[in-house]
């Protein structure tokens, strides 16, 4: 099966065979960095530039033609409408082609099914169900019930900004480019996590709440600047460990009430968040002290990739779920 992937700003595309991925080849797009941020219309011109040589190098990466092909899976939503077009139309066009099945993918439990990424020989333990999901990203902050590869429950999640927004407007309040995530987690190694303390919404039950962290980090910086222009620069590891450890700090404290309502020690951390160095180490001590299973995707498939796309593709695959070519993206979408 293929998987392609193009909700956001990374045109990509993955082969799957019988639940283990032949390859994964991802194109992200330099053209936001002047813009710190994504610019839609720009990333659908680059997903329709990127998406025929990034499908044409992973068919060649797992040695496989295009006859070969016996499904193709693709990101329904949620996302950027005009990227999401591309890739839609692309799998939608090509699997009338090939007279192959189609199957939608929802982006959110692509990332939680990227738990269950395995290439070829890879001895793995995956999560058994029911397990709770921290599901962390650019767009969604969630606390997920899995019961199944195919059946969730939502129980928690953001009233405002997601924890990687929280992450990349801080950083862009510190003069960083975009995306920030990365930038504070490698800073954040250098510097004290109680230098500076932020405060922390109190948001009932197991939902977040980012946006009022994001504005205490932002007067917080113009009052120290106005006395110290050189503030950020001189601080920039303490002020990156600081604000990682308040948005790390929200998120695990969640999590530890989830699994104490639920009762459930399955506990995995998916989404682009979940490469924060900080959030792992967080979790894994909890884990550690609480009785847990812990679980992350690999580093590499934590931001956004087709491999996740196939390996949901393939659990729908096997129990018969395909989807229809009058099948419309979605740029918000809370279905399977
Ligand atoms: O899952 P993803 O690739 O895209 C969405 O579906 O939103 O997540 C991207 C987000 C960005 O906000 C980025 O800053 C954040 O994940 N991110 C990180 C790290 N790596 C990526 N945030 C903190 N630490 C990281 N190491
Ligand atoms: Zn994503």
């Amino acid at each position: 099966m293929l998987g392609i992937e193009s909700s956001c700003d990374d045109t990509s595309a993955a082969v799957i065979q019988n639940g283990y991925i032949l390859s994964n080849k991802i194109a992200d797009q330099q053209v936001h960095r002047q813009y710190g941020g994504v610019v839609p219309e720009l990333a659908s011109r680059a997903h329709q530039q990127n998406i025929v040589p990034v499908v044409s190098a992973a068919l060649k990466e797992a040695g496989i033609k295009v006859d070969d092909i016996q499904a193709i899976s693709y990101t329904r939503g949620p996302g950027l409408m005009g990227a999401l077009l591309v890739g839609s139309s692309f799998a939608k066009g090509m699997s009338l082609a090939l007279n192959v099945p189609l199957i939608e993918v929802n982006h959110l439990h692509a990332h939680i099914l990227s738990l269950f990424i395995a290439r070829p020989g890879d001895q793995k333990d995956f999560p058994s169900f029911p397990f709770i999901c921290l599901l962390v990203s650019g767009g969604h902050t969630q606390l997920v019930i899995m019961k199944s590869h195919l059946e969730l429950e939502i129980i928690g999640q953001t009233i405002d900004d997601a924890a990687g927004e929280a992450f990349d407007k801080c950083a862009k309040l510190m003069g960083l480019p975009y995306p920030g995530g990365p930038m504070i987690d490698k800073y954040a190694r250098s510097g004290n996590p109680m230098a500076f303390r932020f405060s922390r919404a109190r948001v009932n039950g197991l939902d977040f709440s980012f946006s009022g962290l994001k504005t205490s980090f932002l007067y917080f910086l113009r009052d120290r600047m106005r006395s110290d222009p050189e503030f950020v620069t001189g601080n920039r590891n303490d002020l990156c460990a600081s604000i990682q450890h308040a948005i790390v700090e929200s998120l695990t404290r969640k999590l530890s009430e989830a699994s104490q309502m639920t009762g459930i020690k399955q506990i995995a951390v998916a989404g682009g968040v979940s490469a924060n160095s900080g959030l792992r180490e967080s979790v894994t001590d909890l884990g550690r002290a609480l009785g847990w299973n812990v679980f992350f995707p690999e580093v590499d498939y934590t931001t956004d990739n087709a491999a996740m796309i196939a390996v949901t593709g393939y659990y729908k695959f096997i129990s018969s779920w395909f989807s229809d070519h009058h099948v419309v993206p979605a740029a918000r979408y809370d279905r399977l």
